[in-house]
């Protein structure tokens, strides 16, 4: 079985289209499928479990660490919190490592990188299935406190906006009976709902706040998690959140911070929420998330494989046939997800090279926290921009417009793992000490991308590409197993999710993404040239001025080989060095014009960061339904139920307001046939 790599601009036979379709072809890749049952899981203790009762009687619990204890206004109850100060409200520069690749060894990382096998020195590093916490986005538009305040609001700054998108259907409780049944196997996982806030009508302190609260779970009883295995959940909420960013390398000041707060809170905007998810707290949330709206329902258990593994990365799942350009204009529309769509691939064109990029599937998100930190890092003053607009779409000022964030940062990612390819075969490999690339160096890369050995000096010379043969993908399930992952394929679809690894960037940067770049050809003159030049100038032009010469450059290095990315990278200094601890663990945030110096050790920052950027692009069956009346609806979810293996559903919310409260019923019968049972604390 060869590997599904997509060779560029070929012409598709009819089983490559079904295997690169959104509509996966399950029987390929279900060939190899093993026998899960015969491999031992050692199940990790939850250590976090704690047999402590909460002490009704402790004083109200301001940090986020603690309990919650909940406060009752007119029959609600909530849960009260002080809301950061301007310098605490402000974002923590520091790029933080993945601390699952630190506790691999330097050796391990070369050889796992360099040659695509988990093999020694990574014997001993059982990676295990990766833990992933849960993040949830919530809000009670019927709460009347919430209601309040966004009234006052709307009244204040002469905005209207559809109610819809604040409607409760209480699908939150049954989106975490669902999360229950599929995730009862990970590890150490923790579930946060993020609520929104109001200001505590008792209080005369703007800065007490009181967060909302599933008036259907016992929050106290939540927190601590069961020894059953139910995780704990933890609430925290909008205002906790927010952190102002700025430019790379900007001073940011209280004084800055406070202006900031005073424009963008309350907000009453989803997109403002997601932009602050970046800031959760590390010490609180997991790196490896999956972020979740109320209307997305896990369907089947899942390993945790189908989200993140510390070899392979993130899985992403995209919509390939919704692609997104960039639009600076902010005429798109601002309602829905459009506006902020085309802006943050605005972005990315101008940091990264300009293409189209595919929208990620509108379900269960894989999303990785350091690196979603970092992006907003690097696109600070955008991200400090998006919540000005306190409701959807509302401040429509140029270069001020929302960020898409799931969008953002999954492309970021992508982008990153290429920039890093580009970086080391250029920069590290051929660039060297010197960073000057000569004329004759030149010669060989142009050898080394597969062109003529011949004297020739040809200006014009021009290289067709071959389809490599790669066996990344047939390895995918050994490697897993030698690292004592759980792989992601399922051999019983109906009742245990399947998911395929389509491509993994093992194999450098998806086709996919440059098929609307279309040239399975490299143009020496265009891509390469011939006089001497600094590597760096080199870097640019592959990376972000030609971004097809760079597309071309990857596909063809990866050519060269059947597995691993050792060709891409400089060789080993002679005597082995650790890396040393003064070299940044990134490439800069903003591309700069001139080269910064080169790391100590190349090689090892080279593996290290294209092992941080790693991703998947996975297919899992997912399901999307939008509810328009009552009786479609109803059709709908029968239709729904028929489709027994649909791992991934999202409920969205189309309806008439006559529909509503037939549609709650029908709704809610659903829900209490397929997720029956309570959760632990559920009152
Ligand atoms: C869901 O989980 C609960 C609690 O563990 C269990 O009792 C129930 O049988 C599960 N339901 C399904 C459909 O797997
Ligand atoms: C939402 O708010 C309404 C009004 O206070 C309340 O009746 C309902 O229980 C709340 N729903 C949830 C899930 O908390
Ligand atoms: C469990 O998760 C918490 C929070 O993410 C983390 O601090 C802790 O180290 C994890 N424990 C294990 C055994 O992985
Ligand atoms: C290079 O070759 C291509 C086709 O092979 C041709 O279209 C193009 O005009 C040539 N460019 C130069 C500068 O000769």
């Amino acid at each position: 079985m060869s590997y599904g790599y997509e060779p560029i601009g070929a012409k598709h036979s009819i089983r490559e289209r079904l295997f690169f379709s959104p509509v996966r072809c399950t029987a390929i890749l279900l060939t190899v499928a093993l026998s899960l049952t015969s491999i031992g899981f050692i199940m990790v203790q939850r250590p976090w479990q704690s047999t402590v009762l909460p002490n009704i009687f402790s004083p109200p619990v301001t940090n986020m660490f603690g309990p919650p204890v909940p406060e009752v206004v007119s029959a609600n109850v909530y849960d009260p919190f002080v809301a950061p100060s301007p310098s605490e409200a402000i974002v923590d520069p520091t790029v933080r490592p993945i601390e699952a690749h630190c506790a691999l060894s330097d050796e391990c990382v070369d050889m796992w990188v360099s040659t695509g096998q988990w093999q020694e020195p990574c014997r001993h590093s059982m990676v295990q299935d990766a833990n992933i916490d849960l993040v949830y986005v919530w809000v009670n538009g019927s709460d009347p406190l919430h209601r309040q305040a966004r009234q006052e609001l709307l009244a204040k700054t002469h905005y209207k906006t559809k109610d819809a998108r604040f409607r409760e259907h209480d699908e939150l409780r049954y989106s975490l009976r669902a999360a229950r049944n599929a995730t009862a196997s990970w590890p150490n996982s923790t579930w946060h709902v993020i609520t929104a806030d109001v200001p505590d009508p008792d209080e005369t302190d703007d800065n007490r706040r009181l967060g909302l609260v599933p008036q259907w779970l016992d929050i106290e009883c939540a927190f601590y998690g069961s020894p059953e295995g139910q995780p704990s959940i933890r609430l925290q909420h909008d205002t906790e959140l927010f952190r102002l960013t700025g430019r790379p390398g900007a001073t940011l000041k209280a004084t800055d911070s406070s202006t900031w707060l005073q424009k963008v809170i309350p907000s009453f905007n989803s997109h403002a929420i997601e932009s602050q998810l970046p800031q959760l707290d590390p010490d609180i949330v997991s790196e490896n998330i999956v972020a979740l709206n109320d209307d997305q329902f896990f369907m089947l258990p899942l390993p945790p494989s189908a989200f993140h593994t510390t070899m392979y990365g993130q899985v992403f799942r995209m919509q390939w046939d919704l692609l997104v350009g960039g639009d600076s204009t902010g005429r798109a529309d601002g309602g829905g997800e459009w506006r902020s769509l085309g802006w943050s691939s605005y972005l990315l064109n101008e940091r990264f090279g300009e293409r189209k990029r595919p929208y990620m599937h509108h379900n269960a998100r894989a999303l990785s926290l350091p690196l979603m930190h970092e992006t907003s890092l690097a696109f600070g003053s955008y991200f400090a921009a998006t919540p000005l607009s306190q409701f959807r779409g509302s401040h429509k000022v140029a270069e001020e417009f929302e960020v898409n964030t799931i969008f953002l940062t999954t492309h970021y990612v992508i982008e990153r793992h290429r920039e890093a390819l580009l970086w080391s075969w250029v920069v590290a490999k051929w660039g060297g000490a010197s960073g000057v690339i000569d004329s004759a160096q030149k010669d060989q890369m142009w050898r080394e991308l597969g062109g003529s050995n011949s004297e020739s000096r040809r200006d014009n010379e021009t290289l067709t590409m071959l389809a490599p043969e790669r066996t990344t993908g047939d390895n995918v399930e050994t490697n897993l197993l030698m690292g004592g992952v759980q792989p992601p394929y399922s051999s019983d679809p109906d009742r245990q999710a399947d998911t395929t690894y389509s491509w993994v960037s093992m194999d450098g940067y998806s086709a996919s993404f440059h098929q609307f770049a279309a040239k399975a050809t490299i143009n020496r003159a265009e891509c390469l040239g011939r006089e001497a030049e600094p590597a760096w100038a080199v870097f640019r032009r592959l990376l972000k001025d030609s971004p097809s010469c760079g597309d071309n450059v990857i596909a063809s290095l990866i050519h060269a080989s059947k597995s691993g990315l050792s060709v891409f990278l400089p060789l080993p200094p002679p005597e082995p060095t650790p890396p040393s601890p003064s070299d940044p663990i990134i490439l800069p945030l903003e591309l700069p014009l001139e080269a910064p110096p080169l790391p100590q050790n190349p090689r090892a920052f080279a593996v290290r960061l294209l092992l941080r950027y790693a991703y998947v692009l996975g297919d899992s069956p997912t399901l999307f339904l939008g509810l328009k009346s009552a009786t479609q609806g109803e059709r709908a979810l029968v239709g729904a139920d028929k489709k027994k293996n649909t791992a991934l559903l999202c409920l969205n919310d189309d309806l008439r307001d006559g529909d509503q409260t037939a549609m709650n019923g029908v709704l809610r019968r659903w829900f209490e046939r397929r997720w029956p049972e309570k959760l632990q604390c559920e009152l």
